[in-house]
């Protein structure tokens, strides 16, 4: 008899061990004489469980976890016994936190092995792009368009609509280029996504190639990423040899394909125009829009920019129906949202759910709370450009407008939370910090600003003029707000004003009016 073990090859459960853990575990099973198949498969997104290593049972998978290499002897006496081990956590997908979660565009990570287009296939792999070939490109741009999908990467933008204007774009050349940069804080989707289920994201930028009449695409990935690299590198490989890219994709008369091109990891280079600019070959900065990348974009070819989880949604939604996808979500926020919980928690990791989950049935009932057992005082949504709310706000369900309502951003679906012990002006002074060392440099309000924005909250901090000084930095706040090129510029304001407004204790002895008379 063979065992069969799922043990991740994602970086989250590397950096935990899980190397360390396959070869105890295969060194161990030798010593047994035990005939051991160990599947590196994606991470189920559990990080305080990884590495979480599986075993195939009759009954379904088992999860053990976080296993050390210290705990391979025993636990394979446990795998060849009852099962019993003070790690067993119980089948897999009878676990609350990934039973409660609707899982779209996550359905196959964790679950196939990422190497295998066979695994892919056995999963329901594939059936996207077969219908989007029945379909034809005017029809699949609706389904598209009518799914409500917005882009996950953090403007929002329709998806669909996007795909309609570099479809009606004449052009002898058309690009897909999937923004895989990744840069916002407390974010790892895009990266569990490419390196637990990469075929999903080679369907979905097929399909967009489809529907556009694209025939080349790029994957831009940064240089944090190399197990990302190498994963996707490897799919787009057996993609070719099995004819799902190249002259004839799926036998059809569409031709495509995709080459990775890796960042180096500038934040500015997740901004559109920005990675336009680095995919060229140039330094990483912003181009002043119009035009439209859908209308003059790689090489001054029409294309289409989406970012990871927003091609990788697609193949669900031309397989089982832009209604079907629809259907979920409040308001205009529709479908899921693999929300990434981060920071100071109990339980982080990969939560896909539907868009109208509050802020806080998220960080205290599916995060658990602080992992340093302190109350939570702040939460980080939506990277470095996020807003900070406070506990008064926690009823914010997860939207877009709702956020948006609040000052506030969803972002790339990023939250870092933050115990009682955060010193919220230290924060506002970190985001400006980050602000003048990302800053592309194109544009004064950023570029000057966050220099000055820097000098300010330390004249605040030192009680020098605080009142007037934190009129400047409203001031200078408004100005980059208004004046800037782009969001980095723009949105660094608000995780600044969401402190100064929500915790002005942090910004003087006494709150903010007061200190401001
Ligand atoms: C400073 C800055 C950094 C950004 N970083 C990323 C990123 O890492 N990944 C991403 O997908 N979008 C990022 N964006 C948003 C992109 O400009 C763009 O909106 C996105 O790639 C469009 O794809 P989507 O519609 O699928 O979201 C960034 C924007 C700004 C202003
Ligand atoms: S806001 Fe900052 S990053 Fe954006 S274009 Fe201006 S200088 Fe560059």
């Amino acid at each position: 008899m063979t065992l069969r073990l799922y043990i991740p090859i994602d970086a989250a459960a590397v950096a935990c061990g899980a190397e360390e853990v396959a070869t105890a575990i295969r060194g161990a099973a030798q010593r047994r004489n035990i005939a051991v198949d160990i599947v590196r498969n994606g991470s189920r997104g559990l990080h305080w469980l990884e590495p979480m290593v599986e075993v195939q049972t009759p009954a379904g998978r088992v999860a053990y976890g976080p296993v050390a290499a210290e705990d391979a002897e025993s636990l394979m006496t446990a795998l060849t016994g009852n099962g019993a081990h003070a790690l067993r956590v119980g089948p897999t997908e009878d676990i609350p936190w990934l039973k409660r979660q609707t899982r779209l565009t996550f359905a196959r990570c964790g679950i196939v092995d990422p190497r295998s287009l066979d695994d892919y296939r056995a999963h329901a792999g594939g059936r996207g792009l077969q219908r989007a070939l029945s379909l034809g490109a005017d029809a699949i741009v609706e389904e598209v368009v009518q799914s409500g999908l917005r882009g996950r990467g953090g403007a929002g933008f329709p998806t669909g609509i996007k795909w309609r204007t570099v479809a009606q774009t004449k052009a002898p050349q058309k690009y897909i280029v999937c923004n895989a940069d990744e840069g916002d804080s407390g974010t790892f989707a895009d990266r569990m996504i490419m390196e637990g289920d990469p075929f999903v994201l080679i369907e979905g930028m097929a399909i967009a190639a489809i529907a556009t009449g694209a025939t080349k695409g790029f994957v831009y990935i940064r240089s944090e990423y190399p197990h990302a690299v190498a994963a996707i590198e490897a799919a787009i490989a057996a993609a070719r040899r099995s004819g799902l890219l190249g002259k004839r994709i799926a036998d059809s008369s569409f031709a495509f394909d995709i080459e990775v091109r890796v960042g180096a990891g500038a934040y500015v280079c997740g901004e559109e125009t920005s990675l336009l600019d680095s995919l060229e070959g140039k330094r990483g900065e912003v181009r002043a829009k119009p035009p439209l990348p859908a209308h003059k974009g790689l090489f001054g070819c029409p294309t289409v920019i989406n970012n990871v989880l927003s091609f990788a949604s697609v193949p669900i939604i031309l397989d089982k129906g832009a209604a079907f996808y629809r259907d979920f979500g409040m308001g205009r926020s529709r479908g899921t949202m693999p929300i990434q919980l981060a920071g100071n928690l109990k339980y982080g990791g990969l939560f896909e759910t539907a868009f109208g989950v509050t802020l806080g049935e998220l960080v205290d009932d599916i995060g658990g709370g602080t992992f340093t057992g302190r109350p939570v005082r702040a939460v980080q949504v939506g990277g470095p450009l996020g807003a900070y709310f406070p506990r008064a706000l926690f009823d914010t369900p997860f939207d877009y407008e709702a956020f948006a309502a609040r000052d506030g951003l969803i972002g790339h679906g990023g939250v870092v939370v933050f115990d009682d012990t955060v010193d919220m002006a230290k924060q506002a002074r970190f985001a400006l910090e980050f602000c003048a060392i990302e800053s592309c440099g194109k544009c004064t309000p950023c570029r000057i600003g966050s220099a000055r924005g820097v000098e300010t909250v330390d004249r605040i901090i030192r009680d020098e003029n605080r009142g007037k000084n934190i009129e400047v930095l409203e001031d200078l706040c408004n100005t980059m707000k208004f004046g800037s090129l782009c969001a980095l510029g723009g949105f660094t304001p608000y995780p600044v004003m969401s402190a100064l407004n929500h915790f002005p204790e942090d910004f003087g002895a006494r709150p903010r009016l007061q200190a401001a008379e």
